[in-house]
């Protein structure tokens, strides 16, 4: 008979793969994590495991010959990015027709290399996005649980009106009142204790230091610190990096496959696996588990999927935007990397707009006010299978970027009108790009809870098949989504293990 490598698989390290293996490893469930990216604990001949932004190196990118950073240019100069050396490195920008999307790659995904806003979106704007989910068990139980395993805090008031490293925030709120508009703190997974003694100078720097999209090497609970930590320490956990899950099939006795292909430094394949397990737990995040999940579909191994499967993707309305203030409207040489403050227009129903004051940390004075944009951007795309590439195509259009970007516009006018400014013209590229339309830091969606799956993450049509990340969100969120992310998977986790194992 065939045995099993461990009861249970979870596929990816992100908030989804994390919380489903420390649940699984406390109830006494052996598992194994399957892990493309790699552990990063391991410093570099610079003493450091991460590169910052100020000097990216080959660490900062997955496999690219040049970094790919979110802002193209300053001035319309190509100053930004590097060459690189092709390497398994933090941050992956994934290329489809009209959209490239950020991805964190290593164990942690995307808590790597993100923001670390921990933002709770708003209980009716949650109830209209998942109308089967019982809001008060989300607010009354797996949000608090979230949070309270991701770190989440909150920086100091008093700290932050006096700050130079938020001066760039204050700046912007300032902007913002101007034009009638609401700002609010937003919470966050870094350690704001650990910040202000950089800020004293009595600890290393890191958020102070220009690190954040390439990985912080100090002050960051990112998932390895929190969840997956505590998911080693139940014993039951095993972690197989640079590992990448190819195929996932049907034994005939109901037990799962995986085709997997494990990769060196250079991304060659040096060795083809194959796994087998009783409880599949996918959390490949909204890019890995559609692409899986619609090549199983679509090859035949696993035909009884879902029509839905691959479909109610979008961007959460991403789109980014800076802004020029007057010369005696500074936001200064030294900024933090944290974000932790957002313009909260989402009450507007004619125009929902929540847009985080993003810093543009390049050591020097700059005028810039930048923001990252998320808007009530309905339109919706779908992943198909592409059997010349055995990838995935993803259907969005320019046209429903340039929805996110009508929108984000008509706050952002506002906020020029009543500050006589204007946008940067020089931060996206050569042709005088205003709006970020072709990337997106918030992918959601591709395996719609309810639809793709019952409503506890199920996957239709297989049982014992979990799905756990980002593409149980549809589309958007409201807010920055990982606690979201998060706290659905508390509650998918808390359910199956009642009832299914
Ligand atoms: P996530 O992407 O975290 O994890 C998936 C993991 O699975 C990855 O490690 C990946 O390598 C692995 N994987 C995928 N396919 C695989 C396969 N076939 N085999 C093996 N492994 C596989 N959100 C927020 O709330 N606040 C914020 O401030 C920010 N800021 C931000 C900045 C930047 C630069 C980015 C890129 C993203 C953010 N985000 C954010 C978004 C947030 O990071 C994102 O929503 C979550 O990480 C998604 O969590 P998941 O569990 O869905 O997948």
């Amino acid at each position: 008979p065939a045995v099993d490598n461990a009861p249970a698989i979870v596929v990816g390290s992100g908030y989804g793969g994390a919380v489903a293996a420390l649940r699984l490893g406390q109830a006494g469930v052996r598992t194994l994590m399957i892990e493309m990216g790699q552990l990063w604990n391991t410093a570099g001949s610079d003493g450091k495991v991460f590169c910052s932004t100020a000097a990216p190196d080959k660490r900062s990118m997955w496999f690219k010959t040049r970094t790919e950073a979110p802002l193209a240019s300053f001035l319309w100069l190509d100053v930004v990015n590097k060459d690189i050396t092709p390497y398994p490195g933090v941050l992956d920008r994934v290329h489809y027709d009209n959209m490239s999307v950020y991805v964190g790659r290593g164990v942690g995904g995307g808590s790597l290399v993100n923001g670390g806003m921990a933002v709770t979106p708003l209980q009716s704007y949650f109830a209209e996005q998942f109308p089967t989910v019982d809001v008060n068990a989300m607010y009354g139980t797996y949000y608090p649980r979230a949070r309270a395993m991701l770190g989440v805090n909150t920086v100091d008031p008093a700290w932050f009106e006096s700050t130079e490293w938020y001066r760039f925030t204050r700046t912007s709120r300032k902007a913002a009142a101007n034009a009638g508009l609401r700002t609010t703190f937003v919470p966050n997974v870094y350690d704001f204790g650990y910040m202000q003694q950089e800020a004293a100078g009595t600890a290393t720097k890191s958020a102070l230091a220009q690190e954040v999209i390439y990985g912080n090497n100090h002050g960051k609970k990112s998932l390895d610190k929190t969840y997956l930590a505590a998911a080693l320490g139940t014993g039951n956990l095993t972690l197989h990096t640079l590992e990448k899950v190819r195929s996932i099939s049907r034994a005939a006795d109901g037990g799962w496959l995986l085709g997997v292909d494990r990769i060196d430094a250079t991304g060659a394949v040096v060795e083809t696996k194959q796994y087998r397990c009783t409880y599949l737990f996918l959390g490949g995040g909204s890019l890995g588990t559609s692409e899986l999940l619609v090549r199983a579909r679509d090859t035949g191994a696993l035909p009884a999927l879902d029509p839905s499967v691959g479909a109610g993707w979008s961007t959460n309305g991403n789109t980014m935007v800076g802004r020029a203030n007057h010369i005696w409207d500074t936001t200064g040489a030294n900024q933090a990397t944290m974000p932790v403050m957002g313009i909260d227009d989402w009450a507007n129903t004619a125009n929902p707009v929540f847009a985080e004051i993003a810093p543009l940390p390049i050591g020097f004075e700059t005028w810039v006010s930048l923001y990252l944009a998320i808007t009530k951007n309905p339109q919706r795309a779908s992943f198909t299978y592409d059997a010349a590439s055995d990838g995935v195509k993803l259907g969005w259009t320019a046209a429903q970027s340039a929805v996110s970007v009508a929108m984000a516009k008509k706050l952002f006018d506002r906020i020029n009108l009543a500050n006589a400014t204007i946008y940067r013209y020089d931060l996206f590229g050569s042709g005088s790009k205003v709006f970020a339309d072709d990337f997106c830091y918030h992918p959601l969606g591709g395996c719609v809870l309810g639809r793709a799956t019952d409503d506890w993450g199920r996957v239709k049509g297989y049982p014992r098949l979990y799905v756990t990340d980002g593409s149980l969100v549809p589309g958007n969120i409201g807010v920055n989504p990982f606690v979201t992310i998060t706290a659905l998977a508390e509650r998918t986790m808390e359910r199956v293990l009642a009832e299914d194992m």
